[in-house]
Parts: structure tokens; C-alpha cells; sequence
């Protein structure tokens, strides 16, 4: 074999092959492709010669058609194709080579892959790529994590594909290891809050203002002309706008009311449990759409009793404007929430991890890609240490201007029987971080009482129980460990 690749795509579903002829589009670039089989191989390099792909039919022709350091990236569906692929590129790299797991695989097995494939000598990036079909192809945001010695081969490839914000390519190295799969996730856990909040906003201005899909395109593509302007508000005009050509009616209203999931959402509430993070807005997302397809509970349910208000709307025009306001702010909760897991993820998983370099990268490519990025990526570079993005004044003053609005649209649509669950817990999040007294005592209270799991004081140290089955006076403690 005479030309080598400086870089091979192994999996070529569309994702793969879209991201191999970004690749070979780029200057400087001659692209290695594999797929277990061949005839989709085939079709790629058939239906785009203008890439000049050097096909391979087995692994070991494909390894064998790389420079060195060989440098793949795996494109296949998560799981356990993942560690097939893995280990047949591993067995064939020596030393110095680049695997790059680019699925959206969960973190802790990118970490668990990187620490075996590392031990060989051979480095494992996950990295994740958002964007997808035709962010794949035309420029995706790419969050890589592994180590930096690999970054440094891998980051001008990546940057060259990757989509361009404010002249800045969207790819950064995370941090080490499952670093990048972890921001990954993180990004599509704030997808699914973004999604169900404009799907609420949606839902209000159809049942509460009357209007119609069409009508609600408009309103959102002139949101998006503001502070609201995003990917996700652009495309969901779209889809208010396309009427279903078998019957005349809107496509919106003949698209089955289930949503469908494939685990990033669920992956980062857990993984938000588990670190002890309140994501709940993005909660909310994922558990709206198991609300949504528990078909036999909701068939049954439908004629429980709704006994609501009237949800007053004395001018059509404000009601619009609260709407609108309400989803800026509850917006702006779910990146707060999703800021907070990654700055936990980060100190769990000992990964180095710059705020403001990841809001960066996600202005352009991906999915969340959003106006409003530009205000996370200036509140992080004034204060990188910046303890909730609620507290930068810009956020402060955002959320602060949008409150009465929020207030009015989670209370009216309570009174009215619409549910708004993502709206309503980001405001109920706002108000618990912002009291000066939780309920929280009542809950310590209740712990000690029945299982004597002690009590801080406001003012004392050390730790209290009650003995509250016998004199209930209080006694010193040592901590509970129970
Ligand atoms: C992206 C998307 C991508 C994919 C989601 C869809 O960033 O390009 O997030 O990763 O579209 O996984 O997720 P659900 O099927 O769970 O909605």
C-alpha cells in the first residue's frame, strides 16, 4: 500500500461517514475507512469518490493503511460493539496510537477503557460529538477527553473539522480520561431541559393563548431573533410549521404524544444522584418523557378529575411575553444545574475542567449550541471559580427581570391544569437556593427522631440528639454514621 491515512474512521452508520467526509474535506487529511460490513464501505466510497477514502475490507488491512501514530476513531452505537471494536484496534496499535471512542458511551466506561487500553501503551480519548447528522459533517462540537500527550496529535485533526464560534474552533481537551464523555452527557442532560421547557412554552400558548402550531412558529422564530435564540428554538419552528401532507393537519398533531430516549438524559440524572447534585430541571425533562409513554396509566387516568381555574389571560400579548420570559429563566436554571454537575463530576473525578472553555465549545455544532453561551463563557472568564452562573450579574439581572413573569405562568398554569413540570421545579429550585431557611430542620428533626441520626445546631458546634424517647433532653453526639 503506497498513500497512508493520517486518520480512519472505523463504523460508517451515518454518523461515521458523515464525520469521514468532514474529515477528508479538510485540508491535509487523507482518510482510513472500515465498517464490519462491507458493503456499506462500499456504498461510501461509491457514492463519494471526491473523498478519496482508502477503503479497507478486514481490521488489519484497515490498521496497516494508517500512519503512524495511528489515529482511529470509533464510530459505532455504544455498548458492547464498542469494547469489540476496542480490542481488535488495541491488539493491532503499538504504543503512541490514538484510539477515540466518538459514541456517546458513558463516562465511567471510557474511564474503565482508557485505564485498560492506556496500560498498553496505546491512548484512548472518548471524546464526545454532538451535532448530529449534519453537525457530523459540517462542523460538530467535539468534547475529547484522555490524556493530553494525545491531544496533541488529535487536536489539530479534531479542530479541523469541528464547528467554528466567534473565528474559535468548538473542540477543547476536557480533561483526562472519561472527561469528555462526562461533558458530553452533561450537554445532552441540558438538551432534554431545553427540549421539554420550549415543549411547555409550546403547550401554553396552544391550550392557554389559543394559538395555532403555525401561529407559534412565528412567535418562536421571532424568540429568536433575542436572548433566546438557539439551534433547538429555530428547529422546533420548523417542525410548529410542517404540515402533514396524508391529512392536511399540522404534523405536530399527528405525531404520537410518546418521546423516545436513548439514556444520555437518564445517564446524567443518575450520575447528578450519585454526586449529590440537584439537576432538577433536567430531572423533570427525562421524567416527562416516562410520563409520556406510559400509555395503558394515561389511557386509564384521562378522566380524573381535573376541578381548575380559569388561567386568566387579560392580554394576549403579555401572556406571550411571560411565556417567554418564563423559558429564558428556566433556561437559564438548567445550564446552572448542568455548570453545577460538571463542577462535581470534576472534583469526584480529579478532572481539571475550564467552565468557560466548555461553554465556548458549545456556542457553535451542537445541539444546545445558543446566543446565550457567549453570557456563560464572559461570566466564567470574570470568575472561573464562580459558585452558581445565578450569581453573575448578568444571570442575577436576567432572572431577576423575568421573575414576575415566571411567577404569573407556574401559578396560572397550576390553576389551569397544565403541566409544566420543568417550568414549575426551576422555579422551586430558584426559591430553595435563594431562601435563607430551608425546611430542611424539620427533615433533621425527623431523622434524629426516629433514627437518631443527629443534629447540627445554628449556634453551636458539634453535633445534637434529642432523647426523644426518654427525658427528650439533649445530649452531644457523635456524628451518625448510620
Ligand atoms: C447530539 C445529540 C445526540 C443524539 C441524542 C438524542 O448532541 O448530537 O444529543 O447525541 O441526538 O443522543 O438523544 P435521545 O434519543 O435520548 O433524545
Amino acid at each position: 500500500m503506497s498513500a497512508k491515512a493520517n486518520i480512519g474512521v472505523v463504523g460508517l452508520a451515518v454518523m461515521g461517514s458523515n464525520l469521514a467526509r468532514n474529515l477528508a474535506s479538510r485540508e491535509g487529511n487523507t482518510v482510513a475507512v472500515y465498517n464490519r460490513s462491507s458493503a456499506r464501505t462500499e456504498q461510501l466510497i461509491t457514492e463519494h469518490p471526491e473523498a478519496g477514502f482508502i477503503a479497507s475490507e478486514t481490521i488489519d488491512d484497515f490498521v496497516a493503511s494508517l500512519a503512524k501514530p495511528r489515529t482511529a476513531i470509533i464510530m459505532v452505537q455504544a455498548g458492547a460493539g464498542t469494547d469489540a471494536v476496542i480490542s481488535q484496534l488495541a491488539e493491532r496499535f503499538e504504543p503512541g496510537d490514538i484510539i477515540v471512542d466518538g459514541g456517546n458511551a458513558l463516562f465511567t466506561d471510557t474511564i474503565r477503557r482508557e485505564k485498560d487500553v492506556s496500560a498498553t501503551g496505546v491512548h484512548f480519548v472518548g471524546a464526545g460529538i454532538s451535532g448530529g447528522e449534519e453537525g457530523a459533517l459540517k462542523g460538530p462540537s467535539i468534547m475529547p477527553g484522555g490524556s493530553v500527550e494525545s491531544y496533541k496529535t488529535l487536536g489539530p485533526i479534531l479542530s479541523s473539522i469541528a464547528a467554528i464560534a466567534e473565528g474559535e474552533p468548538c473542540v477543547t481537551h476536557v480533561g483526562t480520561d472519561g472527561a469528555g464523555h462526562f461533558v458530553k452527557m452533561i450537554h445532552n442532560g441540558i438538551e432534554y431541559a431545553d427540549m421539554q421547557l420550549i415543549a411547555e412554552a409550546y403547550d401554553l400558548l396552544r391550550k392557554i393563548g389559543g394559538y395555532t402550531p403555525a401561529e407559534i412558529a412565528d412567535i418562536f422564530t421571532e424568540w429568536n431573533t433575542g436572548e433566546l435564540e438557539s439551534y433547538l428554538i429555530e428547529i422546533t419552528a420548523e417542525v410548529l410549521k410542517q404540515v402533514d401532507a396524508k391529512t392536511g393537519q399540522p404534523l405536530v398533531d399527528v405525531i404520537l404524544d410518546e418521546a423516545g430516549s436513548k439514556g444520555t438524559g437518564v445517564w446524567t440524572v443518575q450520575t447528578a444522584l450519585n454526586l449529590g447534585v440537584p439537576v432538577s430541571g433536567i430531572a423533570e425533562a427525562v421524567f416527562a418523557r416516562s410520563l409520556s409513554s406510559q400509555r395503558a396509566q394515561r389511557d386509564a387516568a384521562n378522566s380524573l378529575p381535573a376541578r381548575n381555574f380559569a388561567f386568566e389571560v387579560p392580554d394576549k400579548a403579555a401572556f406571550v411575553e411571560d411565556v417567554r420570559r418564563a423559558l429564558y429563566a428556566s433556561k437559564i436554571i438548567a445550564y446552572a444545574q448542568g455548570f453545577d454537575a460538571i463542577r462535581a463530576g470534576a472534583a469526584e473525578y480529579n478532572w481539571n475542567i475550564n467552565l468557560g472553555a466548555v461553554s465556548k465549545i458549545w456556542r457553535g455544532g451542537c445541539i444546545i449550541r445558543a446566543q446565550f453561551l457567549n453570557r456563560i463563557a464572559e461570566a466564567y472568564d470574570k470568575d472561573a471559580e464562580l459558585l452558581s452562573l445565578l450569581l453573575d450579574p448578568y444571570f442575577t439581572n436576567a432572572v431577576s427581570e423575568s421573575l414576575g413573569s415566571w411567577r404569573r405562568i407556574v401559578a396560572g398554569s397550576s390553576l389551569g391544569g397544565i403541566p409544566i413540570p420543568a417550568f414549575a421545579s426551576s422555579l422551586s429550585y430558584y426559591d430553595g437556593l435563594r431562601a435563607e431557611r430551608l425546611p430542611a430542620a424539620v427533615v433533621q428533626g425527623q431523622r434524629d427522631f426516629f433514627g437518631a441520626h443527629t443534629y447540627k445546631r445554628v449556634d453551636l458546634p458539634g453535633t445534637f440528639h434529642t432523647l426523644w424517647s426518654g427525658d427528650r433532653s439533649e445530649v452531644e453526639a457523635e456524628p451518625s454514621t448510620h
